[in-house]
């Protein structure tokens, strides 16, 4: 069974390259199962009603987030009340959307979601490493298949996620830098491991924006508006290949789809 976790969708870029190549995507890499973090598809930050429904109606099966999910408001009845979408594990437990989710492939293999966010450089939340083991427990046994997206900035704390869970769940793939990693692999337990997929959207940028804002800003300090960034689009993830019986992990490559 093959599935692709792919990176922080920015902006229109990344949705619409998506929307017109996810399903070519799906049949040419043979995958059962799409996780994307959108934390950035609307418009840069956060995400809408409609760009969720799409992002589903394009072929992905759970939607996952970050430290920009509730910059739409809008959003939050869709985190409430919809399956396919889940908010970081460690947020306080009146915060709109669910800790985890379970969804299933065409085949009916179950694939348990967990977000989790980092504490370095973010805004402080609970105890990622706690929580997991908390979320981990509420899971029924029976879903064997289990992937953590690890939303964090520090690459020491998302190795030190990977091992404290490498054995106990199918995958633990970093986002939120935006900036693919070269360190996939297999931990010695069975799991699928990488810092950071990457990004969906514009690489011609600073992290997805337009360079020239950023540089202006930085500079300078006179504030400006970070537009999203137009050019060389593409599609980072990566792809993890398991055992759905067992949920453990042999082999994990990184994906990159340049828009032709
Ligand atoms: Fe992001
Ligand atoms: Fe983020």
């Amino acid at each position: 069974m093959r599935l692709l976790m792919i990176g922080d969708i920015v902006g229109r870029p990344g949705r619409r390259v998506l929307q017109r190549h996810l399903r070519d995507i799906r049949l040419a890499e043979r995958l059962d199962a799409v996780i994307a973090n959108a934390e950035n598809a609307a418009d840069g930050s956060g995400i809408t009603p409609s760009i969720y429904f799409d992002l589903i109606a394009a072929g992905v099966d759970c939607v996952t987030l970050g430290d920009h999910i509730y910059r739409r408001r809008e959003i939050y009845p869709v985190l409430r009340e919809q399956p396919r979408v889940v908010r970081p594990a460690n947020f306080p437990d009146s915060a709109p959307g669910r800790p985890w989710t379970v969804v299933q492939t065409a085949a009916g293999v179950s694939i348990a979601v967990i977000s989790l966010l980092g504490r370095v450089f973010m805004r402080p939340c609970d105890c990622p490493f706690t929580c997991a083991e908390r979320i981990l427990a509420e899971i029924p046994a029976g879903v064997k298949v289990r992937v953590v997206d690890f939303h964090a900035e520090a690459t020491s704390d998302k190795q030190l996620m990977g091992r404290v869970l490498d054995g106990r769940v199918t995958a633990v793939l970093g986002t939120h830098t935006h900036v693919p990693t070269a360190d996939e692999q297999i931990l010695p337990g069975g799991t699928a491991f990488q810092c950071d997929v990457g990004m969906t959207g514009p690489h011609d940028s600073i992290l997805g924006r337009r360079i020239d804002r950023v540089r202006e800003t930085t500079i300078t300090f006179v504030p400006s508006e970070f537009e999203v960034a137009t050019g060389d689009v593409r599609v980072n993830g990566a792809i993890v290949t398991l055992e759905p019986d067992t949920g453990r992990a042999t082999a994990i490559e990184r994906f990159v789809f340049r828009e032709p």
